[in-house]
């Protein structure tokens, strides 16, 4: 039976999906529908605005010009918690609607164990028990949970102040504030480095909502499987017998193949 989370996201999903379009070309698979790349450059925009708002504030000896493109010092402090708002809803409905996909699993732990190999580049497909989402991403997901609470609740107390809450509760929070900031940064430093260079081809699932069939048996074997039925490992000797027997094809041979 549908939970009630499921049956919201499910609404939601056909709701924006008679909004935008995704369209899906021969050799693509469909990867995030409409609701979700919404969401994900919501979060994304309000993420940069409380940031470099946020750079204002902290460091204005630094940032200072950032704040004229929020209409100056004291705007820039008033606007910055209800971008920091904006932030935590949108993820919050993200949260909702990447519940189960985010959940660990076995093969996450797996995906951990073979991290080296991952990395290195060693191993040209990812562990063929990796789902849609593999255990870096699942990490970073739940890092970014844990960072809205803690920017909620610290937020939240940095913003009714010292007079509410005390000037010890106040210091804590600042701390918080700014540690959960950096680490965050940091992480998103490495997730745009991923999304777009790092793992090519990964970019366009956010923006048209689809990747090429090659990328789904790369980087998700096991949602590849899952999806067409067919085993990445055969899929990608196939597609790399077919590109070697191109290569050593003369050019005359391949001109008479391609009449
Ligand atoms: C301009 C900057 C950004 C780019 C280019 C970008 C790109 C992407 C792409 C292409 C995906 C899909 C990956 C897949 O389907 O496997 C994705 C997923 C995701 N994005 Fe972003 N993103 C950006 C900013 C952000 C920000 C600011 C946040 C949150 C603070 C964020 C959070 C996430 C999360 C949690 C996922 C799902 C897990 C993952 O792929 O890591 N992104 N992003």
């Amino acid at each position: 039976m549908a939970t009630a989370i499921e049956r919201f996201d499910e609404r939601a999903r056909r709701t924006f999906e008679s909004l935008g379009r995704t369209v899906v070309y021969v050799g693509e698979l469909r990867r995030h529908p409409v609701y979700t790349r919404f969401l994900h450059w919501m979060v994304a925009l309000f993420f940069f605005l409380a940031l470099f708002s946020g750079f204002g504030i902290y460091l204005p000896w630094l940032f200072r010009w950032f704040t004229p493109i929020f209409g100056g010092g004291p705007l820039a402090r008033a606007l910055h918690p209800w971008f920091g708002i904006f932030f935590v809803f949108f993820f919050g409905l993200q949260i909702l609607n990447w519940l189960k996909p985010m959940m660990w699993t076995p093969a996450d732990t797996n995906w951990m164990r073979n991290l080296r190999g991952i990395v290195s580049g060693k191993e040209k497909l990812e562990p063929p028990d990796t789902g849609f989402f593999n255990a870096g991403q699942k990490l970073q997901f739940w890092e970014i949970v844990i960072g809205c609470i803690v920017f909620l609740i610290t937020g939240i107390i940095l913003w009714a102040g010292a007079r509410t809450f005390g000037s010890s509760l106040v210091a804590i929070s600042y701390v918080l504030h700014d540690v959960s900031a950096i680490v965050m940064l940091g992480g998103i430093f490495v997730h745009i480095y991923l999304s777009t260079i790092g793992e090519p081809g990964t970019f366009q699932a956010m923006t048209r909502g689809a990747v090429s069939e090659p990328w789904a048996w790369t980087f998700h074997p096991a949602w590849y499987r899952e999806v067409t039925g067919l085993d990445p490992r055969e899929s990608y000797e196939k597609a790399r017998e077919e590109t070697d027997r191109a290569a050593t094809q003369s050019p005359s041979e391949s001109k008479l193949k391609s009449k």
